[in-house]
């Protein structure tokens, strides 16, 4: 086995609230659970055990300058030109989470139930791949060649940069509001000096450039990114419902319906993702957002990834990664449905299947065994679904096989699932988070210790201001990063 070491880059010092909040807003349920699950957020890493043989500069043909999207703008900085990258320049109450009965759930979850089936009866029908719940479920594919303008619209003098949301390996994400129309979003700050020192120059590249591209009601909206001398920035929309890691904390653990609702969801992202040739690579509830209405919102493009044939990165979540990225076999989309069916088993017991007293080692350990004990809550269904996701045989892991993701979707578990419905938010979540829609109520994010140093203050960084970036250039100032992110 590879050492494994460099993929604990960083420790997020966070820590969930208590596991037996008795306002838990889904039912709160003892989970009798022979494994304590961690409370602490958990980190995911990169480390380069080989050069991939994905074809990198095949993906710039990608980024097009060309959008027929009109975002709603944070700022009116349309008037900018491509070269305005230039640097011109709280706390909320926390509120008690509402008070959600398990009957208060029914009635929405219920909707996610197709009219014609109300059975939790495993489905014959769909396990046979034929037209049950879910079955026959075809989503057109929309071509990627539409990305938004997302280069040189905005400046730190356009946002009021206000708390911080959440940390993260290389900086943070703060809650902040236009100065121009008032709204509020969310902005990734960078610093340019750690992506280098990690050697996330790639991904943080990769990054930028998949959230330009993808569009899907499960997927954050990136709507424009800049950078200063020290820093890199990318202002998303602020998805206000929290972490979906935090509800389950608070939750200890899901009951099958709200697992099932959470997972629909993802599988739609996937299927969407995949379907563009696009790996996440770093599926957990700490990426996972809920916006105001309760639905699923993908953060955390960091991992991801346009791969049409294979790729070799150690990169992910130790509890979350496939054995064959452990393993540093070449991998594709396979290691995203073994991270749904992590995803899965932790929703529905409140730890991963592989965790294993915090010890990166003995998880990977464990992931190479593969021996995967289920409780006996878990739903007849679930325990198929997961067996089938979870195994380390990728010409059996649903999802791998011919079918794609609509084999995921065809599961019985999913049976009850009306897709096309949910795709369309059509479909009420099982929780609504209690915030105040649009005022940038932060309550349902942790807090963390503010950012001491100012962002924009330093010297322009010659780089960001001269394109094209000649060698000489480059070696004339050899502190500057900005030649290194061009997109931004
Ligand atoms: N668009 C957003 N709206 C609200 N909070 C966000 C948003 N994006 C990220 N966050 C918060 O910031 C945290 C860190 O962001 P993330 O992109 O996951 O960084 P990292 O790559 O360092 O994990 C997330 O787990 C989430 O709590
Ligand atoms: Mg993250």
């Amino acid at each position: 086995m590879p050492s494994l070491g460099g993929l604990l880059r960083k420790k997020r010092t966070k820590d969930s609230q208590g596991t037996n909040d008795p306002t838990s807003p889904t039912s709160p349920v003892d989970a009798s659970s022979p494994l304590t699950p961690t409370t602490s957020k958990r980190t995911s890493g990169s480390f380069h055990l080989h050069t991939t043989k994905t074809n990198e500069s095949a993906k710039s043909a990608h980024t097009s300058n060309n959008s027929n999207n009109t975002p709603p703008a944070p700022s009116p900085a349309q008037h900018k030109a491509n070269d305005s990258m230039n640097p011109a320049a709280y706390a909320q109450q926390q509120h008690p989470p509402q008070q959600q009965t398990p009957s208060h759930n029914a009635p929405s979850i219920q909707n996610l139930i197709h009219p014609t089936n109300t059975s939790n009866a495993p489905s014959a029908a769909s396990r046979n791949g034929g037209g049950g719940g879910g079955g026959g479920v075809q989503f057109q594919t929309q071509p990627l060649n539409q990305a938004r303008v997302t280069k040189g619209k905005y400046s730190l003098t356009d946002f009021q940069i206000q708390r911080t949301l959440g940390t993260g390996s290389f900086g943070r994400v703060h809650l902040v509001q236009s100065k121009h129309n008032q709204r509020f979003y969310a902005v990734k700050v960078l610093k340019k000096a750690q992506v280098v020192k990690m050697k996330q120059v790639e991904h943080t590249n990769d990054e930028r450039r998949m959230l330009q591209q993808v569009k899907h009601p499960f997927l954050i909206t990136l709507w424009g990114t800049f950078q200063d001398s020290k820093n890199l920035y990318m202002v998303m929309d602020f998805v206000e419902g929290g972490e979906l890691f935090s509800l389950l904390r608070k939750s200890q653990r899901f009951p099958n319906p709200v697992a099932k609702f959470y997972a629909a969801e993802v599988t739609l992202a996937l299927d969407y993702l995949h379907s563009h040739n696009i790996i996440y690579r770093d599926l957990k509830p700490e990426n996972l957002l809920l916006d105001r209405h309760g639905h699923l919102k993908i953060t955390d493009f960091g991992f991801a990834k346009e791969v049409p044939d294979i790729t070799w990165t150690l990169c992910g979540t130790p509890d979350y990664l496939a054995p064959e990225v452990v393993a540093s076999k070449g991998y594709n989309k396979s290691v995203d449905w073994w991270s749904l069916g992590i995803l899965i088993f932790e929703m529905l017991c409140g730890f991963t299947p592989f965790w294993d007293g915090g010890s990166p080692m003995k998880i990977y350990e464990n992931i190479l065994k593969s021996r995967v004990k289920y409780p006996p809550y878990i739903h007849p269904d679930a325990h198929d679904l997961l067996q089938k996701l979870i195994t380390p045989d990728l010409t059996k892991r649903l999802g791998n096989l011919h079918g794609g993701s609509k084999d995921v979707m065809n599961h019985p578990w999913f049976a009850e699932v009306t897709w096309d419905r949910l795709q369309k938010k059509d479909i009420d979540a099982p929780y609504v988070p209690p915030v105040r829609a649009g005022v940038g109520d932060a309550s349902q994010f942790d807090k963390y210790p503010e950012e001491t140093e100012a962002y924009g203050q330093a010297g322009d960084d010659p780089c960001v201001k001269s394109p094209p970036y000649t060698v000489e250039h480059i070696l004339t100032c050899p502190n500057s990063h900005g030649h290194l992110f061009p997109d931004f």
